[in-house]
């Protein structure tokens, strides 16, 4: 099956979403046989754009990658027949080098050598894409081209282009929904397309599918930040690990609990469960004496810490474990907690006891409110969340 990303890939300029101005430049420097250096967040269209520009000029696209660049005759090969071909086919052609930040310093010494000789003298329009322009190593090659950015797309652009795919699939949709999935994308518009082609195998979106992708997302820079701090070799790099997850700092506890044994071994794993203890006492300090400027301290030893505890960092990929007795009876506790607080709030309201609120009264609240009705009670907007749920 294709992807959708590729289904919908734009043939010509016309199927392209937004970038206007940056697509202009960018066609003018084609049709003088110019260079440029397109960069813009990934999935934001520059490597189809450059396709369809060719298509619409009639040019064929000749595309290099690193390894032919790192290579001189292959890249004389190439180009050179290009040349060669020049009398037979009248087609012209525009030379693409894609995500030349890709190529790195030492090992492609003799590459960028190469690529600066090819842009000196280019006989074609040289057109190369970059994620960020502004890398040390690309500075030769960023004067003697015109930079275009292309820019993060709004989300409406993306929404534009998850209509025409939802149009095209004949996928029944809330606009609001599909705007919502449209943001959450960040501007990268092949990640939007994914996560529409996943979410809707019933050719349906619904709010549903959007928690869904919230979990999933959640679960991706939970693993993230894992990996940060068990793998990482530098360990000032990883006391912030915690910060993108949105997870409060027990959960954090009980993910790095959990997945350690996969990660560590030996007096390795001694070490970290012995920083872990250390985060857990500071924890209990922190309650007893609301010592709230000791938080750091415990941060330190939940991921630092842990982290400093191996002694060999390994690349290789580990599979975390998601759920487990543990993290589903703390989740389950966190609910449990969050009915009693309810109900001890509300029990003077409805003159009952908290006990028989919890037993009798809740229930029919979390029926009134899974309705749509709003008692106005006296709750903090994420106890209602909860009656919701
Ligand atoms: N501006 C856009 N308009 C329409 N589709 C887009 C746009 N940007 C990305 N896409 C979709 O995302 C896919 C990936 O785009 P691509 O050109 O590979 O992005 P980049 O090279 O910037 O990472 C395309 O095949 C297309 O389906
Ligand atoms: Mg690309």
């Amino acid at each position: 099956m294709k992807t959708w990303v590729d289904k919908y890939k734009p043939e010509t300029l016309k199927d392209i979403e937004g970038h206007n101005l940056s697509l202009a430049k960018l066609k003018e420097i084609i049709s003088t046989k110019g260079i440029a250096l397109v960069h813009g967040l990934t999935g934001t269209g520059k490597t189809s754009s450059i396709y369809a520009l060719a298509k619409d000029l009639n040019l064929e696209v000749m595309e290099l990658n690193a390894s032919d660049i790192r290579n001189k005759s292959s890249i004389e090969s190439i180009v050179g027949n290009a040349l060669g071909q020049m009398s037979l086919f009248s087609r012209g052609k525009l030379i693409l080098l894609d995500e030349i930040d890709g190529l790195s310093g030492q090992q492609d010494r003799g590459g960028a050598t190469t690529l600066a000789k090819l842009l000196s003298d280019n006989q074609f329009p040289i057109i190369m894409t970059a994620n960020d322009p502004w890398d040390a190593k690309l500075a030769p090659i960023r004067k003697k081209s015109e930079v275009i950015e292309f820019k993060t797309p709004s989300h409406i652009t993306v929404f534009n282009v998850l209509k025409k795919v939802c149009k095209g699939e004949g996928i029944i949709f809330e606009e609001t929904i599909l705007k919502d999935l449209a943001r959450r994308a960040g501007g990268d518009i092949r990640g939007a397309i994914n996560d529409l082609q996943s979410l809707t195998s019933n050719k349906e979106l619904n709010k549903e599918h959007l928690e869904k992708l919230d979990d999933r997302k959640k679960e991706e820079s939970i693993f993230n930040a894992l990996r940060l701090i068990f793998k990482a070799n530098n360990t000032s790099d990883v006391l912030g690990a915690l910060d993108t997850t949105g997870l409060d700092f027990d959960e954090a506890m009980l993910w790095i609990d959990e997945n350690l044994p996969l990660e560590y071994s030996g007096e390795d794993l001694a070490e970290a469960y012995d920083k872990l203890s250390l985060a857990d006492v500071y924890k209990g300090r922190i309650r007893r004496r609301m010592y709230w400027r000791l938080l750091v301290y415990r941060i330190n030893f939940m991921t630092a810490g842990v982290n400093a505890a191996k002694e060999v960092k390994e690349k290789g990929f580990v599979n975390y474990k998601r759920t487990s007795r543990i993290l589903k009876l703390w989740q389950a506790n966190m609910k449990y907690a969050k009915r009693k607080a309810i109900a001890q709030k509300l029990a003077k309201d409805f003159n009952v006891s908290t006990k028989r609120m919890v037993k009798e009264v809740i229930p029919y609240l979390k029926i009134m409110y899974q309705n749509g009705q709003d008692l106005e009670l006296n709750l903090e907007p994420e106890e209602v969340e909860w009656l919701r749920a």
